[in-house]
Parts: C-alpha cells; sequence; structure tokens
C-alpha cells in the first residue's frame, strides 16, 4: 500500500451542519448534500453514481461494515463510528446512523445522517478498530521512525532489486 504524507491530515467535521447522502440497495450513491460533498472533498457530481466504498478508510474494518449491511438489510438502524478517506486521502470521523428509507412500505433506499465526534472517542475508535483489524488479520497500520541510515540502506537494496520499500521488507521476512 501506498502511504505519503498527506494521508495524515484530519479534516474537523463542524458541529452545526448535517452530513446526508442517500444509496440505492446496493450502496451506490444516489444523493449527497452539500456539506457531505465538502468535507469528503469531492463533488456532489463526482460522488453521485459511485459506490459507496469510494470513502472507505483503510483503518475501518471490515467487520464494522458487515455488521452495518446485516444491520440494515434487516429492517433495523446502524449507529457507529466511521473514519473516511478524503478525495486527497486526508480523512475525518463521523458518527453515522444509518437506516432505510421507505416508499408506501417498501424499502427503496438508505440513508445515512452523520454528526461530529469528540476528540478522545476518536483516538478510543482508532485504537478500537487497529486492534480489530489485527483480529481479522487485516492490514496492519504501522507508522515507524527508522534511523536514516537503516532508511537509506532499505531504499538503496529496494532501488537495486528494482522493488518498492514495502516489498522488500515483505520478501526480507
Ligand atoms: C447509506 C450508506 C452509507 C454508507 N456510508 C459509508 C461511509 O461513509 N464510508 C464508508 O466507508 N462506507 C460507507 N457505507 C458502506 C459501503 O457501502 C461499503 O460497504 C464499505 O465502504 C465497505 O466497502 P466494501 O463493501 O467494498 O468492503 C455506506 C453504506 C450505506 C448503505
Amino acid at each position: 500500500m501506498d502511504i505519503t504524507f498527506d494521508m495524515f491530515i484530519e479534516t474537523e467535521v463542524p458541529e452545526e451542519e448535517v452530513i446526508i447522502s442517500r444509496t440505492d440497495l446496493k450502496g451506490v450513491i444516489t444523493y449527497v448534500n452539500d456539506t457531505f460533498a465538502q468535507i469528503s472533498g469531492y463533488s456532489p457530481e463526482e460522488l453521485i453514481g459511485k459506490p459507496h466504498n469510494i470513502l472507505r478508510h483503510p483503518d475501518m474494518p471490515k467487520s464494522a461494515f458487515k455488521d452495518m449491511w446485516d444491520t440494515i438489510q434487516d429492517g433495523r438502524t446502524w449507529e457507529g463510528y466511521v473514519k473516511n478517506m478524503r478525495k486527497d486521502r486526508g480523512y475525518y470521523w463521523v458518527y453515522a446512523v444509518i437506516s432505510g428509507v421507505y416508499k408506501d412500505g417498501k424499502l427503496v433506499e438508505y440513508k445515512s445522517i452523520r454528526s461530529p465526534i469528540p476528540r478522545e472517542k476518536r483516538i478510543e475508535m482508532q485504537r478500537v478498530y487497529d486492534e480489530m483489524r489485527l483480529k481479522e488479520g487485516d492490514g496492519v497500520r504501522a507508522v515507524m521512525y527508522l534511523p536514516v541510515e537503516t532508511y537509506e540502506k532499505l531504499k538503496a537494496r529496494a532501488a537495486e532489486e528494482e522493488k518498492s520499500v514495502e516489498r522488500l521488507i515483505d520478501d526480507l521476512l
């Protein structure tokens, strides 16, 4: 995976605005309000017609979304903490309430309404989700400081073997 500095920049979600999106029954976006578009860094046109996982952040564990889909497909409301990835690869945290939209008693779409999360809770949820991904055997987030010499050696060796540093580390283990 490609990790760059801009991945670590957080966008603060405003307190006073509602952030709304709707999807069809498969999770393809059918509507977003302007606030949603602004926070995600996309224009509404770029989002409508795309699967909602366009915003998926690699820090989100698979099981969180499985639980979400199981709940809403069962006709219940799902509420939970979601870390999303912006178009510029930065991120933002929201508390999402997702449920069905009914027309004449028939389920036609899903809607999600989001609100900001206090900072302490975001820190706690980052730990919870890191732990969940580790247990699920999914990707683990490892941001580390290396001595410059070690990093230079890794880079030189990767260049020599014509591979990425990530690939080299994988091959060395
Ligand atoms: C109404 C609605 C809103 C959703 N909002 C988000 C969201 O903000 N971020 C996100 O990553 N997934 C969201 N999802 C879930 C995605 O559809 C998708 O399941 C998830 O990103 C995981 O991707 P995957 O199913 O390809 O593994 C939403 C789904 C629905 C039905």
